[in-house]
């Protein structure tokens, strides 16, 4: 049996294979941040095309914490109710709803990426006629935008901080209701948690800045509280960057994150999901296939604590994704871009890889694949 349609046991949970779908945001909900018929076809889509997890977008865990006013967001009940019936199908598909719970710090507040991408002042709208707001951020000075001018920024105080941990703390909660198995905290990709992990935007003299522990503090903290209120059974993941890809200067990198995924294993955390960047425009990533497997591979091999991996970037076909996991490279196999070009990336994976291929299939379409 190929190692890629094997069963990962964590905790209760038991993943029938080793393909998740990767968060994506789709930047489809209106203000309210409530998942609409679009995030029902594209999610439950993946799940009928064979993924084992199907994580779904960065989901606001606050309104300040969304990247664009059409994000998805977990803040509220309506918010938890309305995704519980993309958790019971992706169930009923056989796979495991897992959702990712985000906050964007200061690259918040942004028209959409077919918009521009562009920061937008709380006294703007952006082409839907959605206001923009004050965003919040370790340091008020923390780095050029990727794109358009610098937005109305607000360094955290110590109540922000205890606010945000008490909204992730409650986003888990709620996400709980909504029927999720899997809750993955976002500390990638230069969002909030990243910003106070990275010396290039953390430039804080408190607690939350300055030395390796004070700048992982709100991440451990957020990490705690989500694994608090999450039940025993049910898996923890982190997704992390493993680098900032920014040598010329003091910044995030891989030794870093191999000490950090120590003290998550310790806070109870099942998988560290391994991508990079994100925090800073003159990043310089290598790219092309498997280019962040070895960040991943460092994190497996390195820690002192036993912790499992997801590989992700650049994994686009089923031989190279079964690659990573029977040479143990990585524990589970993340999919992004890929699966948005073939939802049924898992079915194919399947066809491509076993015998039994057609059994995976759902049964209302299983008379085109016998
Ligand atoms: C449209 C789109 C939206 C994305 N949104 C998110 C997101 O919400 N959260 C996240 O952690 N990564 C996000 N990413 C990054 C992907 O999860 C993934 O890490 C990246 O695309 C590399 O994997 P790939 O080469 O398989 O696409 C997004 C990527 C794309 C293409």
């Amino acid at each position: 049996m190929p190692a890629l349609f094997s069963e990962l046991a964590i905790r209760d949970c038991e993943i029938p294979n080793r393909i998740a779908v990767s968060p994506m945001c789709q930047y489809s909900c209106g203000p309210d941040g409530l998942p609409t018929e679009w995030h029902r076809v594209h999610l439950g889509s993946r799940a009928v095309g064979g993924a084992g997890i199907v994580l779904t977008e960065a989901t606001a865990v606050e309104p300040r914490g969304r990247i664009t006013a059409h994000d998805l967001g977990i803040w509220n009940d309506e918010q938890a109710e309305a995704l519980r019936p993309i958790t019971q199908f992706v169930r009923e598909q056989g796979g495991v709803p897992a959702i990712q719970l985000a906050h964007a710090g200061h690259k918040a507040s942004k028209t959409r990426p077919w918009d521009g991408n562009d920061p937008i002042a709380p006294d703007e709208t952006d082409p839907d006629g959605a206001t923009g707001w004050e965003v919040l951020s370790p340091s008020p000075d923390a780095y050029p935008p990727f794109s358009g001018d610098r937005p109305a920024m607000r360094k955290a105080t110590q109540d922000d901080i205890e606010d945000v941990i008490d909204d992730y703390r409650n986003a888990a909660e709620r996400s709980l209701e909504a029927g999720f198995e899997i809750a993955e905290v976002h500390a990638a990709h230069g969002y909030l948690l990243h910003e106070f992990l990275s010396p290039v935007t953390n430039h804080r003299e408190d607690d939350y800045g300055g030395s390796f522990e004070n700048r992982t503090r709100l991440f451990r903290e957020v990490t705690a509280a989500v694994r608090d209120v999450w039940p025993d059974g049910k898996p923890v993941f982190v997704r992390l960057s493993g680098t900032d890809w920014l040598e010329d200067r003091p910044s995030w990198d891989i030794d870093q994150s191999v000490r950090l995924a120590d003290d998550l294993a310790d806070l109870g955390v099942d998988l560290i999901d391994v991508s990079s960047g994100g925090i800073h425009p003159a990043q310089k990533p290598p790219g092309g296939p498997n280019f962040q497997v070895p960040l991943a591979e460092a994190i497996r091999e390195e820690t002192q604590t036993e912790i499992a991996v997801g590989a992700v970037g650049g994994i686009t076909e089923p031989a190279q994704a079964e690659a990573l996991v029977r040479n143990d490279r990585a524990d589970l196999v993340l999919v992004g871009r890929e699966f948005l070009r073939e939802p049924y990336f898992g079915l194919r994976a399947a066809g491509e890889l076993e015998d039994d291929a057609p059994a995976k299939w759902p049964v209302q379409y299983r008379r085109s694949v016998r």
